[in-house]
């Protein structure tokens, strides 16, 4: 088994440290740990480890599922780490009706690295690669890369890097033809209730159906590590047998300020995170439009624009911004496409419009030394 590094940290690595400005952040700003109780009382695992069953009832009526139809996970990082392990790594499928059998996934890209990476590593991967400008779906690129041993087909809705929100539609179509060979969609919709209009999940399709997501994007609660998968019980169950073997149970802390997050306060905490990434998405808009870049408006907080004119590539254009200005943007070759470079607009509002003058200077002076920015 071999496992690709995961290009996008490697690269935050070398610069987020030293930099002022991190305009390559994927989800909204983080909210103050003081707007929450932080007392969950004795500091135990949480039992039982796949989650408290009251607050895995709550989350699976989002889903039209039951409690055994819901792990918690340190993320959605450890949801679809979990499913994939369950998925394409064991060697039986997860129930007894032979759905998911197989170690083949087709992958919806470009995408977050370790939607492919993963089931690379434990199996075999097809990509169906979306085109610009509009990275729309084609339900019959899906229906060509299936095979009789795919267990899973997965989609990040809406996608990082491109912000491009696929319809409910497009969904169901690739959702049937996941049925029509005996396979899970998997959908990674981490990013989902930062739409205005978010779209029912996955996982409340029907039973061949996975959604995982957590409070990290939407919230702006990456800190508590917490999220879920949820779907049908024979996927949620081989997970959690994997999990015995990660993380054994979520962050006690998570699932404390985690049901207070989806609690009364939710409405008023998803509002405000709608309303910033609104706000922003206009405001880089104008920045995008000025300085004659293409991109999809995106939905989310995340997009991909073209390089500007006067740098070789992404990962050009990204060195000499993070260098010459402390501005940390994450180069397009990172997810496939070298002539772009994806920026995150979730940060607070002083910061954003801080970043967008610094990378202004950049575009507009291409040729100038690290340190000459306003030359
Ligand atoms: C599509 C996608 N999935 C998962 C993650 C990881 O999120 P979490 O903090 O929930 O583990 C990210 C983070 O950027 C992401 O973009």
């Amino acid at each position: 088994m071999r496992i690709e590094p995961f290009g996008l940290e490697r690269w935050f690595a070398e610069y987020e440290h030293e930099a002022d400005i991190m305009l390559a952040e994927s989800g909204i700003r983080s909210l103050d740990a003081g707007r929450f109780d932080l007392d969950p009382g004795e500091l135990g695992y949480v039992i039982p480890t796949n989650g408290d069953p009251e607050f895995r009832t709550r989350v699976g009526e989002r889903y039209g599922r039951s409690a055994d139809e819901v792990l918690f996970t340190c993320g959605t990082q450890e949801a679809n780490f979990l499913a994939f392990l369950s998925l394409v790594a064991t060697d039986d499928p997860p129930g007894d009706d032979g759905v998911g059998s197989g170690d083949h996934a087709v992958v919806v890209t470009p995408t977050y690295q370790a939607l492919h990476a993963v089931p690379e590593a434990f199996g075999e991967v097809t990509r169906v690669e979306l085109e610009p400008p509009t990275w729309e779906l084609d339900s019959d690129a899906v229906a060509d890369a299936v095979r009789e041993d795919t267990a899973v087909v997965v989609v990040n809705n809406p996608n990082n890097p491109t912000g491009r929100y696929h319809d409910e539609a497009a969904m169901r179509a690739a959702y049937d033809i996941a049925v029509d060979h005996d396979a899970y969609l998997l959908c990674d919709e981490v990013y989902r209730l930062l739409a205005e209009k978010p779209q029912p999940p996955v996982a409340s399709f029907g039973a061949h159906g996975i959604s995982t997501t957590s409070l990290t994007k939407a919230y702006g609660l990456a800190g508590l590590r917490f999220g879920w998968i949820a779907g049908p019980e024979a996927v949620v169950e081989q997970a959690w047998r994997w999990k015995d073997y990660t993380t054994i149970s979520p962050s006690l802390f998570g699932q404390h300020v985690a049901k207070q997050a989806l609690g009364r306060r939710e409405d008023r905490i998803l509002e405000e995170n709608r309303e910033l990434a609104r706000e922003h998405r206009e405001r880089v808009a104008e920045w995008v439009d000025r300085h004659d870049l293409d991109w999809y408006d995106p939905v989310g907080v995340n997009a991909f624009p073209t390089v500007p004119e006067g740098f070789e590539d992404g990962r050009e254009f990204c060195r000499a911004v993070v260098e010459r200005e402390g501005v940390v943007l994450a180069p397009g070759d990172l997810f496939g496409f070298p002539d772009r470079f994806r920026i995150g607009f979730g940060l607070p509002t002083d910061e954003l419009e801080e970043g967008l003058e610094r990378v202004s200077r950049v575009i507009d002076h291409p040729g100038a030394a690290a340190g000459g920015g306003d030359a």
